[in-house]
């Protein structure tokens, strides 16, 4: 059912963790399933320096959230705001059909932590 790379975020999830000095932090839930994300930014000249995240959910969304913080390590918070929940999938070798609004979740945690920074600024 899933991918290696997926099952590969879920057993050993990179970036897994509360950050005590985030420079913003993005909480999102889905209604339906009841999973919850966070993801917390740390952010130097609008690049993203660290990411980590905090997922109470299933195996894609653990895999989608701690992939989604390798991918915008080192972007823009303009560059990472325009990674899809098709590169997640991607990046995850595909998830299954009935799991794709876990992908969803983490670009929209992603969107939150940005939008509670950029109110800070
Ligand atoms: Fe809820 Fe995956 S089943 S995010």
């Amino acid at each position: 059912m899933y991918s290696k790379k997926v099952m590969q975020y879920f057993r050993k999830p990179k970036n897994l963790g509360p950050m005590k000095d985030a420079d913003a932090v993005g909480q999102v839930g889905n209604m339906v399933c009841g999973d919850v994300m966070k993801i917390y930014l740390k952010i130097k000249n609008k690049v993203i320096t660290k990411a980590t995240f905090e997922t109470f959910g299933c195996v894609s969304a653990i895999a989608s959230s701690s992939i989604l913080t390798e991918m915008i390590k080192g972007k823009t918070i303009e560059e990472a705001l325009k990674i899809t929940k098709q590169d997640v999938i991607d990046a995850l070798d595909g998830l299954p059909a009935i799991k794709i609004h876990c992908s969803v979740l983490a670009t929209e945690a992603l969107a939150k932590a940005v939008e509670n920074y950029r109110k800070k600024i």
